[in-house]
């Protein structure tokens, strides 16, 4: 089984673009009857996710959107997390949040499980994600297991990657819209990287008009974001996954200019 995990995605003429571009990206990879993952959290205009944005992410190609930190940033967001299970916010935001931070997807021949957790330094109060997994993991029903941790620590990440050394079939790190270089696998089993990036604007920081951000930096003046444009790139991972044992075979990095 192979999986695509996409990073961040940031804006919705990214959403559009990477639309226009997966599926020869696909064809590529030869992830047919693979399970395509985004994550979603700054997929809107504006910060956050949207109904809409989310929308122009599954007709991309998404079969699974997870998010983060940014997930309840916009309100007419809360009822696509309650009614849409392919649409993740962390699962140790508690369970009066709107929405699940798992879900499963059955592909007949297989199934896999997909969970979106948040890190708990320099980010939100939330609950352990450490505990919050292995409740999770008492009761998945399958053992092909795909880990978004959203957290800011490398540390933190590292960490996670080594708890569930075994136990999931990939750990893939978002948030900080950054590709690492550390893709791995974990005891012949668990598919690691420290953050897979970010899929938005070359010319930006982390998908951010580049001038904006100079601006705050210098003069600390709450300067409004703007989406920076040009020339945009995908980053994600390959992971290609033996579904009978839920061991990671293979993990690949992405980071190409989207065409
Ligand atoms: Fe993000
Ligand atoms: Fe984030």
């Amino acid at each position: 089984m192979k999986i695509l995990f996409i990073g961040d995605v940031v804006g919705q003429d990214t959403c559009t673009v990477l639309g226009s571009f997966l599926p020869s990206l696909k064809r590529e990879l030869e992830i047919k009857n693979g399970i395509v993952i985004i994550n979603g959290e700054n997929s809107a205009d504006g910060n956050g996710m949207t109904p809409y944005s989310a929308n122009l992410l599954f007709k991309a190609g998404a079969d699974v959107i997870t998010s983060g930190n940014h997930c309840f940033k916009r309100q007419e967001a809360d009822s696509m997390y309650r009614e849409n299970p392919f649409v993740l916010r962390p699962a140790n935001y508690g369970g009066s949040a709107p929405g699940k931070g798992v879900c499963l997807i059955d592909r007949g021949g297989f199934s896999a499980a997909v969970i979106n957790l948040a890190g708990i330094s320099f980010m939100l109060p939330a609950d352990n994600p450490f505990k919050c997994i292995d409740d999770i993991l008492k009761d998945t029903g399958t053992k092909n297991i795909i880990v978004d941790f959203h957290a800011e620590a490398t540390a933190e990440k590292k960490a996670m990657s080594f708890y569930l050394a075994g136990r999931a079939s990939a750990v893939i790190g978002t948030h900080t819209h950054i590709q690492t270089a550390d893709e791995q696998i974990i005891n012949e089993h668990t598919a690691y990287i420290t953050d897979v990036g970010m899929t938005g604007a070359n010319d930006s920081v982390l998908g951010i008009e580049k001038d904006v951000i100079i601006e705050r930096f210098l003069c600390y003046y709450p300067k409004k974001y703007a989406l920076a444009g040009g020339v945009y790139s995908i980053n994600a991972v390959i992971i290609d996954i033996d579904e009978k044992s839920g061991k990671a075979q293979s993990i690949s990095r992405i980071n190409q200019v989207m065409r």
